[in-house]
C-alpha cells in the first residue's frame, strides 16, 4: 500500500512527461542502483552482441539470465531468432528521485523514425515521445543519420522485495493476446500483486503498457564493499559475476543463491575454501554421533578482484540421502 500512495503523490504532484504510458513511478534517495530485468521481444533476428549493445548490457549475462547455454564456441556471435522474448538485465538507477535504468544510447541508422526505434528497435520498452523529450529534439520528423540519442528504459527495484520475499522486477511490454491472469501465471505471481505493484484499480491492461512484474528471486547477501553487493538472481535462472569467474544460480527446487566455479572462467583468483579442500559449491556431510556435520563452501563476493569464498559447518540431524 505504501508504494501505491507514493507513486500516485508523484503522479499527481509532478512530471507530466511521465503519465504519457502506464508505467511504474518508484520514488528513490540517493545515487544507488540495483538489478533490474528489462523484457525484450526481438524485433527482427540479432546476433546476441547486437542485442547486448542496444541495452549497453553484458553479452554473457543477457545469455544466463535466459538460461540460454554459453558453452557454444564464439556464443557472443550467436544469432538470435526474432520473435524470441529475452529479458535483459539491467542496472536500475535512481536520478531525480526516480528509479531509472541507466540510460542507453542508440546510434541511428538510415530509414529510422522515432516511432521504430521505440516501438520495433526498442520493443516498445520506451515511447517516441520519452525518445523526443529525452533528446530534446524540436523536429521529429528529421532525425540524423549516425546521431547518438539516450534512450530512456523502464525499471523498478522496490527494495528488491515482494511481500517481504527476495523478487526482481521485470519491465514488462504488454502485448496483443496478453490478460493480467496470464502473466500473473506465467511468472509466478499473482493478479493481486500485479495490481498492488502498478497501482492499478482494475485488472485490466491494453496492448502496449509497460507492468513491473516481480519475480520470485534469490537474493545475496555480499557485504556492502562487494562489488557484486545487492546480487539478485530470478527463480529458473543463473547470472555471471566476478568478472566471469562465478555463476550463481536460482531455483527451481528452493530459492537459495547457489554459486560455483564458472566454466568459462579464463583467469581467477582462488576459489577454494581456506583452510579446506574444498572448491566454490563444495558441501561435503560427515555423520557424528550429535547429527550429520555439514560443510560448506560458499561465494562471499568479489572485492578487489578477490573472490571471496566462506566456510560452514551446520549440525544437522540426518545426513542428506542416508
Ligand atoms: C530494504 O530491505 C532491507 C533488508 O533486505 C531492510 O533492512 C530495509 O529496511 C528495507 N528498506 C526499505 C525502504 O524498505
Ligand atoms: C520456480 O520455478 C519453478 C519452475 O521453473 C517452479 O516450479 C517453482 O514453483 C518456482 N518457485 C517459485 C517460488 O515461484
Ligand atoms: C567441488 O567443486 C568442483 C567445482 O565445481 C567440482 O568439480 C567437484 O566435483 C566438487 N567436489 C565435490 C566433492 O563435490
Ligand atoms: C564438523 O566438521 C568441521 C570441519 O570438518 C570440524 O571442524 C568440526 O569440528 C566438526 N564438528 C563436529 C561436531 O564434528
Ligand atoms: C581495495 O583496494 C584498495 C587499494 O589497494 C584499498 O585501499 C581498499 O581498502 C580495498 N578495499 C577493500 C574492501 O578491501
Amino acid at each position: 500500500m505504501a508504494r501505491l500512495g507514493f507513486a500516485l503523490l508523484l503522479l499527481f504532484s509532478s512530471l507530466p512527461l511521465l503519465a504519457v504510458s502506464k508505467s511504474t513511478i518508484e520514488p528513490c534517495s540517493g545515487s544507488d542502483t540495483c538489478n533490474a530485468l528489462l523484457g525484450y521481444t526481438l524485433y527482427t533476428d540479432l546476433k546476441v552482441s547486437e542485442v547486448a549493445a542496444l541495452f549497453q548490457a553484458d553479452p554473457i549475462a543477457i545469455l544466463t539470465a535466459n538460461s540460454i547455454d554459453i558453452s557454444i564456441p564464439d556464443v557472443e556471435n550467436h544469432i538470435l531468432p526474432s520473435g524470441l522474448f529475452l529479458k535483459i538485465p539491467t542496472l536500475c538507477s535512481c536520478s531525480d528521485g526516480i528509479r531509472k535504468s541507466i540510460s542507453t544510447r542508440y546510434k541511428t541508422r538510415p530509414a529510422d523514425t522515432l516511432a521504430s526505434i521505440a516501438n520495433s528497435i526498442y520493443g516498445g520498452l520506451v515511447s517516441a515521445d520519452q525518445i523526443k523529450d529525452a533528446n530534446s529534439i524540436s523536429d521529429p520528423v528529421v532525425i540524423d543519420v549516425g546521431q547518438n540519442l539516450v534512450i530512456p528504459l523502464p525499471c523498478t527495484c522496490f527494495n528488491s522485495t515482494d511481500n517481504f520475499l527476495p523478487a526482481v522486477y521485470l519491465s514488462y511490454v504488454v502485448q496483443a493476446d496478453d490478460t493480467v491472469p496470464a502473466i500473473a501465471a506465467r511468472y509466478f505471481t499473482t493478479v493481486t500483486d500485479i495490481m498492488n505493484v502498478n497501482a492499478m484499480g482494475s485488472p485490466s491492461v491494453r496492448a502496449g503498457d509497460i507492468l513491473a512484474i516481480p519475480l520470485p528471486a534469490c537474493a545475496s547477501s555480499f557485504p556492502r564493499y562487494a562489488s557484486d553487493n545487492g546480487l539478485i538472481v530470478a527463480n529458473g535462472s543463473y547470472a555471471i559475476s566476478a568478472s566471469h569467474c562465478v555463476q550463481c544460480s536460482c531455483g527451481p527446487g528452493n530459492l537459495n543463491l547457489y554459486c560455483t566455479p564458472a566454466s568459462l572462467a579464463v583467469s581467477c583468483s582462488s576459489m577454494q575454501c581456506r583452510n579446506s579442500n574444498l572448491m566454490l559449491g563444495n558441501v561435503t556431510s560427515q555423520q557424528t554421533s550429535a547429527g550429520c556435520n555439514v560443510t560448506s563452501c560458499t561465494y562471499g563476493g568479489f572485492v578487489n578482484g578477490t573472490i571471496l569464498t566462506v566456510l560452514s559447518t551446520a549440525l544437522q540431524p540426518r545426513c542428506p540421502g542416508i
